[in-house]
């Protein structure tokens, strides 16, 4: 296993140390996510007693495989595990890599603790580096394009599975946007939410409760965030 799988791995171990009997747990997306739901479905298969709630259909699929029961629908989620492609020192995110962006969303906003995986090199200064996907309704697509070009000043790219456009799980397409540096994550949600045929954005503001970022050698480090202020304050003793 790479260096960056062994932190992933070890961040994933850390956060499921956090699950409980009886707990509704939404289950997140991509490959740090995997490790989670892997070590989750071994514990289950000992007899922990868990419902998943799933943000893809990649994850349902790997969790019905792991043994995890999953919920078809849910209005409240005691906490979830999922990963991020950026986070910054306020606990706001960049998501959506995987196009999963939208479930997820909802998944963080049901829960009652939303808890981010990431290896070391997920963590920035300032969210935009990585490109934000925004997923948009077929009907709207050159609209939104359109409009995304207008009034931002950055190149944007519909996103691409082979020779065809990607389809989320929601039918949708991701419009991967290059802002480089997004200095107001709050002001920009709300702007790009406001376009009509955007059906949501890959910035998570204010959703995080909990970063485990895996630093090395099994290791990894929790940094605790107040999920309404935003601020950064360190509890390794009792961060939930
Ligand atoms: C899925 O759409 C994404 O939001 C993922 O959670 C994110 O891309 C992180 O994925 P990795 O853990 O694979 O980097």
């Amino acid at each position: 296993m790479s260096d960056i799988a062994e932190d992933k791995k070890a961040a994933a171990k850390q956060a499921i140390s956090f699950v409980l009997d009886d707990m509704v747990v939404g289950l997140g997306t991509g490959s740090t996510a995997f490790f989670a739901i892997k070590i989750l479905g071994e514990k289950v298969a000992a007899g922990l007693q868990i419902k998943g709630v799933p943000t893809s259909l990649v994850t349902a699929h790997l969790a019905h495989e792991c043994g995890i029961p999953l919920l078809a629908e849910f209005d409240k989620i005691d906490l979830t595990i999922d990963g991020a492609d950026e986070v910054d020192p306020q606990g706001n995110l960049i998501k959506g890599g995987g196009g999963a962006l939208t479930r997820e969303k909802i998944v963080a906003a049901a829960s009652e603790k939303e808890i981010v995986i990431v290896d070391f090199s997920k963590q920035v200064m300032r969210l935009g580096k990585f490109p934000l996907p925004v997923e948009v309704l077929p009907f709207g697509l050159k609209y939104v394009v359109s409009q995304l070009r207008k009034d931002f000043a950055c190149e944007v790219r519909i996103r691409k599975s082979g020779d065809e456009a990607f389809r989320t799980d929601n039918g949708n397409y991701i419009v991967d946007c290059e802002f480089n540096q997004i200095v107001d994550p709050a002001e920009l949600t709300v702007h790009l939410n406001n376009i009509p045929g955007v059906v949501d954005n890959g910035l998570f503001v204010g959703l995080t409760d909990l970063v485990i970022v895996g630093k090395g050698a099994g290791e990894a480090e929790t940094i605790l965030f107040d999920r309404k202020k935003s601020d950064a304050r360190e509890n390794p003793h009792h961060p939930l």
